[in-house]
């Protein structure tokens, strides 16, 4: 008897080397590779951090030649990736390295396919576009939250249609990942929340993903509890090394979840205002987080009820309508406590923006794997709430 296709699961990870560190062995993995010369692809934040000059270190002490790439904004965009890739031909690299949050390793990504294909990065806007494989691409996080450097997720920002656009492929996961706690030693106290809250958010998501599976499972309830745990103190703590390592493992669990059961309408929703207004990603996921979850409630009661408990909400004796009211409190408390009182309106969205955020919305592939099927109606409607 042949499967049903619809529940067959897949895994797909990096190398993972996860320890206080582990960055300064940059070097080691670019030799496995063959490296000539290293693309480094990074920002100026995290160059001022001192990241980058670490990773030079690696490099210049294993005599690995590299070119310093870092003119990579907080939302990367298209023309960046495009100038980055020029950048690696002109310069005859065959590796890329980058370190910092999402958006130079999203940019490096990016690159990385340019470079493979010879062809513009709009070309391969959509799930499964990329035929020829990247360049080696090792991916140093110095943010406990977007797990680009575990995902098969690219996200760029078009600013010319205001809008964010998603690659979705196996091809984009990198082939090393060093996962450093010690480089979120950087982070401030809202980049801390708006990354935590972005990883908390992945875990919800992947946990309750028409996707999800028993590969994926285990990995979004550990880092459920392990951010839900620790991100407060975390911030309230940033010096605590234990706590980053904490916040970085559930971060990178949660990572693995969402690369493999893809994500929900938070962030099909935080994909749109996201290019529309160039806000940080997790802010925007934390406007629209509690509003999803009470209309997705319904169709997953059950796995939500699972988060519920996770979260350390005490579910005996209470119904599913009292259990997603608490879940929504929690979420709304949490984010409270690490800083985020934001509305849309707050940040000068209008209910005459909706019509256009929700279009975008029900164009990203994140809506597909949402556990209750949205119309556009639908999506209208949890915008509006968010207001
Ligand atoms: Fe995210």
């Amino acid at each position: 008897m042949s499967a049903n296709l619809s529940q067959l699961r897949k895994f797909v990870s990096p190398e993972i080397i996860f320890g206080a560190g582990c960055r300064h062995h940059v070097a080691n993995y670019a030799r496995t590779f063959g490296a000539r010369k290293v693309l480094l692809v990074s920002d100026p934040g995290v160059t001022a951090a001192g990241w980058v000059a670490d990773v030079e270190r690696s490099l210049q002490g294993q005599g690995i030649d590299y070119c310093l790439y870092s003119d990579v904004s907080p939302n990367p965009r298209i023309e960046e990736v495009m100038a980055g890739a020029e950048r690696y031909r002109s310069e005859q690299c065959d590796v890329i390295v980058a370190v910092g949050g999402g958006s130079p390793m999203d940019c490096a990504k990016g690159i990385g396919i340019v470079v493979a294909h010879g062809r513009h990065i709009l070309e391969f806007e959509g799930v499964d576009t990329i035929r020829v494989p990247s360049p080696p691409l090792i991916l140093i996080p110095t943010t406990a939250g977007t797990s680009a450097d575990v995902s098969q997720f690219v996200i760029l920002s078009n600013q010319q249609e205001r809008m964010k656009f998603s690659i979705v492929s196996k091809a984009v996961v990198p082939d090393v990942s060093l996962i450093d706690p010690e480089t979120t030693l950087s982070m401030d106290p809202f980049l801390s929340a708006c990354t935590g809250i972005d990883a908390l958010v992945h875990a919800i998501e992947a946990f309750v993903s028409t996707g999800h599976g028993p590969l994926t499972d285990p990995h979004a309830l550990e880092a459920m509890r392990l951010i839900n745990g620790n991100l407060v103190e975390m911030i309230a703590n940033p010096a605590d090394i234990g706590l980053r390592e904490k916040v970085m493992l559930g971060s990178m669990q949660a990572g693995l979840a969402f690369s493999n059961a893809i994500l929900g309408a938070v962030h099909a929703m935080s994909h749109s205002l996201g290019g529309f207004l160039d806000l940080p990603h997790g802010l925007c996921n934390a406007v629209l987080v509690e509003h999803v979850v009470a209309f997705n409630y319904s169709a997953a009661p059950d796995r939500f009820k699972l988060i519920a408990q996770t979260l350390g909400i005490d579910c005996r004796g209470l119904t599913h309508n009292q259990v997603r009211q608490r879940l929504v409190e929690h979420l709304i408390a949490l984010k409270r406590a690490v800083g985020f009182h934001e509305t849309l309106g707050l940040h000068g969205v209008g209910s005459s923006d909706i019509p256009f955020l929700s279009r975008h919305a029900m164009g990203d592939p994140c809506i597909l794997t949402n556990p209750r099927s949205s119309s556009l109606r639908d999506v209208e409607v949890v915008y509006g709430e968010a207001l």
